[in-house]
């Protein structure tokens, strides 16, 4: 891989915890030699492939697609495929996102976050009778949920969600966005019941407009946007897709 920006050298401090072997969680430091335009992930591996391999991270499709390595970097949410070491300093720091139980070393256990996810019904829900052709949708109609298409589960959103960190029964950012895809989705009739779900204790309202969510989101979703939608649609009951 060519440099851009030459070759530097940057302390990573990446927070560990090793179950089984230490009792607690742990910083440490690593040394690692990086061109300007490798990205975080590219420097994960150097040190799991060069200096520990015992070092635990997802990660799969290395291009922002899989939503797997989401982690809190420099105290920021990031997906650390999408981030370049060429806009980090020479001193970075790496954990395990916040708000959610950790498993091994950055690895966090989505299970939690995907029974909120469900609990939304994000899927298309329509009952009547199948029509001779496909179901018809204008651009206008298609361009409504546009944006919360785009979500691809990392998970950043919650994980810097400080009402998430407060209660983690919260249903949490990510799950409103995939419920907003489907609740503004005109070919849908399963707005009213997710409305239902998120009026509870447990749904939007617990929302405190911080715009951490936001921030996070490597897909540039406008989280809070979407949320506030919801919560206008529970108070006046339009949903234009239901
Ligand atoms: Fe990730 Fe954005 Fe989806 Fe949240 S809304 S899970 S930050 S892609
Ligand atoms: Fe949390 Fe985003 Fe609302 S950070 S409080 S979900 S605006
Ligand atoms: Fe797939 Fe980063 S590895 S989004």
């Amino acid at each position: 891989m060519a440099a851009t920006n030459g070759t530097r050298s940057v302390q990573v401090k990446i927070k560990r915890f090793q179950p089984g072997e230490k009792p607690e969680p742990y910083w440490q430091e690593f040394r690692v030699q990086v061109e300007g335009n490798d990205r975080l992930l590219d420097t994960l591996n150097k040190i799991k492939w060069e200096q520990d391999g015992t070092l635990t991270y997802r990660r799969s499709c290395a291009h922002g697609v899989c939503g797997s390595d989401a982690m809190r970097v420099n105290g920021r949410n990031r997906l650390a495929c999408k981030l370049l070491m060429q806009d980090l300093g020479s001193r970075i720091s790496v954990e395990p996102m916040l708000g959610f139980p950790v498993i091994r070393d950055l690895v966090v256990d989505m299970d939690p976050f995907f029974a909120k996810y469900e609990k939304v019904k994000p899927y298309l829900i329509n009952n009547e009778p199948l029509p001779r052709t496909e179901r018809l949708q204008s651009a206008e109609q298609r361009e409504r949920y546009d944006e919360t298409t785009k979500c691809i589960l990392c998970g950043a959103c919650t994980g810097s969600c400080p009402s998430v960190w407060a209660n983690a029964e919260w249903v949490g950012p990510a799950s409103i966005v995939n419920a907003h895809r489907f609740i503004f989705d005109s070919r849908d009739r399963g707005g009213a019941e997710r409305l239902q779900i998120l009026s509870d204790r447990t749904g939007v309202w617990r929302c405190r407009t911080i715009f951490n969510c936001t921030e996070a989101c490597p897909r540039g979703i406008h989280v809070t946007d979407a949320i506030e939608e919801v919560k206008r649609a529970i108070l006046y009951g339009s949903t234009e897709g239901d």
